[in-house]
């Protein structure tokens, strides 16, 4: 493998010589080069998730030698800050500034809406690796856009019926005021009201804001069954210890998406236990694809892997088959969208395809946190799909 000191003096030759010679071809090296974008929260309520998708999809491309399909992997960071005023700014600064080959990203909602837009006019190959808005696989769905985590009612709608199966029948929901809580809470109300669950009361605050103390006290008047919320990362981590604060915990069970709890099991503490989840993934999940990963994440980052990670991994496993298909040539874009259209392989979640609008059909996991920890309790819904309402490309 050539090592980047050699790559940075051929580039560096190359445009030495360009000076004289204006048209003189790429030298090999940047020929050879595949720049991927990743568009991630670095700072903010949502920096834990970025940093585990990041860090996974590194390992991916370490672990096969730096190179996918012959080209070598170099990567392109934009902090997105998860603010969706400034998406369109950061996307541009991948798409024009730095030329990337491949757009990645990104967490936040809001945030993907804008990439994905720019990227349906751009035709670039994008990976989606963690926002779940629902129109990016259904009214807005593009052939260059493929998701490589979940949508955000298909979530809801797994933990809707795992709650149903415990015999809950009153909620109230608690969730942050944009699309993926909005769209989480639906796909929740989905499948539960279908089943003869009743919503007693809704309650949202502005994202990313984590002042739950009213809300807590509310929810404590209100004597639910159980709640039912979406949070994730910094706003997680303090949604769960304010609840057992106000010790909500011991009277009205806590559940949600499994965003709830993942990456911020240790840093819960007691605090966390016994909250119920589902989510594609649980870190003990027994597969050999898992087992694997698990033990090389954990080992590169002493840090368990969590669900962030595994989606930042199998979009590298799917650029990979894309690629493979193109060999390595990313301007072959329909060789590259047919391969990953009909891709399906093993990934640490399980079994892994997508349906006909590009966001996967997977199988939902029932999950008890406990001892900073999430526990495997079964499974909450097979493969199951999301609804794919607006979106026709098969
Ligand atoms: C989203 O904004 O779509 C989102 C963010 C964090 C999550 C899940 C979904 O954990």
């Amino acid at each position: 493998m050539i090592d980047r000191r050699r790559i940075i003096t051929l580039a560096g030759a190359a445009g030495a010589t360009s000076l004289a010679a204006p048209f003189v071809r790429p030298s090999w090296a940047q020929a050879n080069t595949l720049k991927v974008g990743l568009l991630l929260p670095y700072s903010g309520t949502y920096a834990p998730l970025g940093e585990a998708i990041n860090r996974a999809m590194e390992l991916y491309v370490k672990q096969q030698g730096g190179k996918l399909a012959g080209r070598e992997i170099v990567f392109a960071k934009v902090d997105d800050e998860s603010e969706p005023a400034k998406a369109t700014e950061n996307t541009t600064k991948l798409i024009s500034g730095e030329k990337v080959d491949i757009l990645t990203g990104t967490v936040h909602s809001g945030v993907a809406m804008a990439m994905a837009k720019m990227a349906k006019e751009d035709g670039l190959p994008t990976l989606i690796t963690n926002a779940g808005v629902e129109a990016i696989t259904r009214g807005a769905c593009a052939p260059n856009i493929f998701r490589t985590s979940f949508g955000n009612s298909q979530v809801g709608e797994a933990t809707g019926l795992a709650m149903l199966k415990a015999g809950v029948k009153n909620v109230v929901t608690v969730t942050w005021k944009y699309a993926a809580g909005e769209e989480s809470v639906a796909g929740f109300k989905k499948s539960f009201t279908a089943g003869g669950g009743k919503i007693i009361k809704d309650i949202t605050l502005p994202f990313p804001d984590v002042e739950f103390q009213s809300i807590l006290a509310e929810v404590g008047s209100l004597k639910p069954d159980a709640v039912y919320s979406f949070f994730a990362g910094g706003g997680a981590l303090k949604f769960i210890k304010d609840y057992a604060g106000a010790k909500l915990n011991e009277k009205i069970p806590l559940w949600g998406p499994g965003f709830l709890t993942d990456g911020v099991e240790k840093a819960a503490g007691p605090a966390g236990d016994g909250v119920k989840t589902a989510l594609h993934y649980v870190e003990s999940l027994d597969n050999p694809e898992n087992k694997k990963f698990a033990a090389d994440f954990s080992a590169a980052y002493g840090k368990a892997p969590d669900v962030y990670a595994v989606q930042g991994w199998d979009a590298m496993q799917l650029l990979r088959i894309g690629l493979e298909a193109a060999g390595g040539d990313t301007k072959k874009r329909p060789e590259m969208f047919a391969a990953m259209s009909k891709a399906s392989f093993p990934s640490p979640r399980g079994p892994f395809k997508l349906g006909t609008s590009h966001n996967p059909i997977q199988n939902f996991y029932l999950r008890e946190l406990r001892g900073g920890e999430n526990k495997y309790l079964g499974i909450a819904a097979e493969m199951l799909a999301d609804d794919t309402t607006g979106c026709k490309l098969a």
